[in-house]
């Protein structure tokens, strides 16, 4: 696409996870692919860097370890672009800020938040006191990583503050399961072809399952899931943000507005969840893994769910009937994103002998891992008579092509040089999902329903889908 305009990318907590583990290795590939800009600079911030040349040999470090194909000769083009400023979240941080920014002389700024969440709010204020930012300067824009608020109050506060500074069109929310190519090709495949769209509504689809199932416990990060559990850390982002792409109405254009104005809409029609359309769970200690009560920050009587799995329902005409079955986990027997649109049977079938039912058609939109698209139908099997067999298309981005596909984060990072909002999540979009998971936000009061590590979930969950005469596939099965 071309080299992005030149800017000054700023990350607050530079020192972060994220900053070594996503952001990094993002910009050193659109270095080596030359989309970032050659006189871009990268300012890291934080309280605890020292000078240029100490956090230069700190994200060195970083990038030996996180960086897959890293080559040292073109790190080090990239790492002499790189400055530190020094400060916490108050006046005196944001006026370094200001004059190292104004020294470096690109009038462009991204400012992106890789920080805990309560610092969100104090960075926008910081950045406007200190003459930063504006709804005006259409060149400084906003990266806000998620947790994007806590439920729709904080959601909406958060988003009033947001929306004091910079116009929305300088806000990126990410929401790093939207830049996965199987995510984006959700729109190509429908829009794009003329066999998928006829058959996308009720006519034809008898159900869809979405399940992000992980086989990660909560990798040290116990304090923070506790606050969050998985209804905020997955389904009020991730899940819904895949329900919406599946659900949504083909919009005129391919662009920020147009794509997000059809998501809000479907968001907007689907179900707050309520408590009986939802199974919360939680690991236990098996398979030679410890069980969540008994992970590092975690309350040892911890009622926080690690495992949901809900019922949908879409009130549009497309979609009235079809329910939307999502779930997610961690430590479940295998790390698998996929959608499932199930079709209906044949209105009649006119071969004699057939297993009943019929096994019926299913669309597999693949997310993680070897991300691709399969159809799965029954075919004849060769010979006399008729008998019928399973047979799949199958199509894999790793095998089709070279190069594989790159990490969401390059794909959003890049996209954000460029001033594209597609990819990010708009405020009313934010609002719209928290509404939805609102209702069981709440830590249950009982326990959630046990399941042992590297199991398939807890057995509750089957019955949200048997009593509706269906059932799960296990992850990976479809
Ligand atoms: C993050 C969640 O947003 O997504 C994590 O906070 C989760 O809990 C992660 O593990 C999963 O992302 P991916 O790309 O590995 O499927």
């Amino acid at each position: 696409m071309g080299t992005a305009p030149e800017c000054s990318f700023v990350i607050f907590g530079v020192t972060g996870d994220l900053a070594s583990r996503k952001l990094l290795p993002a910009l050193y590939a659109l270095h080596r692919s030359g989309d970032l800009h050659p006189s871009t600079r990268i300012v890291g911030y934080a309280r605890s860097v020292e000078d240029d040349e100490a956090l230069r040999e700190r994200l060195t470090r970083a990038a030996r370890e996180h960086v897959d194909d890293f080559d040292e000769s073109s790190w080090a083009e990239l790492s002499e672009r790189i400055v530190a400023v020094r400060g916490g979240y108050d006046p005196e941080g944001f006026a370094s800020l200001a004059a190292r920014l104004e020294e470096l002389g690109i009038d462009a700024h991204v400012y992106y938040t890789s920080t805990p969440p309560e610092a969100y709010e104090a960075i926008v204020r910081g950045l406007a006191e200190a003459g930063l930012a504006g709804p005006e300067r259409s060149n400084r824009r906003l990266v806000v990583e998620k947790p994007f608020g806590n439920d729709l109050a904080s959601a909406r506060a958060l988003n009033a503050d947001v929306r004091a500074v910079f116009d929305e069109s300088q806000v990126f929310r990410i929401d790093h399961y939207l830049a996965k190519e199987t995510a984006q090709n959700l729109a190509v495949l429908r829009f794009a072809n003329s066999l998928f769209e006829p058959i996308w509504s009720n006519r034809y689809v008898d159900h869809v399952q979405i399940t992000m199932a992980e086989s990660i416990g909560v990798e040290g990060r116990g304090a923070f899931y506790e606050e969050a559990g998985v209804v905020r850390d997955v389904f009020q982002n991730h899940l819904l943000q895949l329900l919406a792409l599946v659900a949504m109405e083909p919009p005129a254009r391919y662009d920020a507005d147009a794509v997000r104005d059809e998501k809000v809409k479907v968001l907007r029609a689907t179900s707050c969840l309520a408590p009986e359309d939802v199974v919360l769970g939680q690991y236990q200690a098996a398979n030679g893994m410890s069980g969540y009560r008994e992970e590092e920050g975690v309350a040892r009587d911890s009622n926080v769910p690690t495992y949901a799995a809900a019922s949908f329902s879409v009130g549009t005409w497309r979609w009235a009937g079809v329910p939307f079955y999502v779930r997610s986990g961690k430590r479940l027997s295998a790390k698998s994103s996929e959608i499932v649109l199930h079709l209906k049977r044949p209105p009649h079938v006119p071969f004699d002998g057939l297993p009943e039912p019929l096994p019926a058609d299913r669309l597999v939109l693949r997310l993680v891992p070897d991300e691709g698209i399969s159809f799965r139908f029954n075919a004849k099997v060769p010979g006399q008579g008729i008998s019928l067999e399973r047979v799949s298309l199958d199509f894999s981005y790793g095998e089709r092509f070279e190069g594989g596909v790159p990490d969401a984060y390059e794909t959003l990072l890049a996209d954000v040089l460029r001033g594209d909002a597609t990819l990010f999540m708009r405020a009313d979009e934010i609002e719209a999902q928290w509404r939805v998971v609102e209702p069981i936000l709440a830590t249950p009061a009982d326990d959630p329903a046990p399941y042992p590590a590297g199991s398939s979930g807890p057995l509750p969950a089957l019955t949200l889908l048997e009593r509706d005469g269906r059932a799960w596939l296990e992850p990976g099965e479809a």
